[in-house]
């Protein structure tokens, strides 16, 4: 897989993106990572990106031709691959999102900085916007990093064989079940009996209905989207009051 990313910093992306996982997918060659500073493509001598915003107020906006020229010097010039503008407008970023950019050969990601990018970029050179929360943050490089990191977990063979992410539907809509390793005793804390206990089925059964549990209790807005056989509603309803 090939991800072009478009920033003013390109250096913010070496530390994170070289190490752990991401580290170990690009240096296996199954991801490409590749950095462009549109400042190289401003066309003044000055090499210019943002500029007073039209009507006035507060901030820069980012200008349009740098980031144009360079998607474009870099995408050719009618690009196929989804071009995404991270912005706190953007659509919030799921699960769903990265599994389905996980399908692509390739795909590009714009991040602004500033007070935001000038309107013709996200009409006209964006294919979609994507925002990772309802905070504002200085500019799209760290989202762009959680995308990317989202996305590259999930191409075949970046896990090992032991963290699959078959369960990652799942976890899209169900929060996971509490987790505990060794030592069975830990300052007097317990690991719960039935995962000592071999017993598959009642393990996984445990799980789910913990997973049931924290998500009614702490994101009841995705138990509501979640799939839920016979056996979870009636978990659910031996619940209530
Ligand atoms: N740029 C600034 N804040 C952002 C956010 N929350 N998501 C995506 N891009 C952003």
């Amino acid at each position: 897989m090939d991800i072009h990313v478009f920033t003013l910093f390109p250096e913010m992306f070496r530390g994170p993106m070289d190490e752990s996982m991401v580290g170990r997918a690009v240096a296996g060659r199954l991801v490409s990572l590749h950095l462009h500073n549109f400042r190289d493509y401003a066309p003044d001598k000055h090499h210019t990106v943002d500029d007073t915003p039209y009507g006035g107020g507060p901030g820069m906006v980012v200008k349009p031709e740098p980031l144009f020229s360079a998607v474009e010097a870099v995408l050719g010039p009618v690009p196929s691959c989804p071009i995404i503008l991270l912005t706190p407008q953007g659509r919030p970023f799921r699960q769903a999102a990265a599994q389905r950019l996980a399908q692509f050969p390739t795909f590009a990601l714009l991040c602004g900085h500033y007070g935001g990018v000038d309107e013709r970029v996200r009409e006209h050179l964006a294919t979609e916007e994507l925002s990772i929360g309802d905070y504002v943050l200085t500019g799209g490089e760290l989202p762009a990093m959680v995308v990317i990191d989202a996305v590259v977990r999930l191409l075949p063979g970046v896990l090992g064989s032991q963290e699959s992410t078959a369960e990652d539907s799942h976890a899209a809509v169900l929060l996971q079940a509490p987790l505990y390793t060794r030592p069975p005793l830990f300052r007097g804390w317990q690991v719960p009996e039935v995962l000592l206990s071999g017993d598959h089925q009642a393990i996984a059964r445990w799980r789910r209905q913990q997973a049931l549990l924290r998500t009614r209790e702490r994101r009841p807005d995705l138990l509501a989207e979640a799939e839920l056989s016979e056996e979870d509603r009636r978990f659910l309803q031996g619940l209530e009051p």
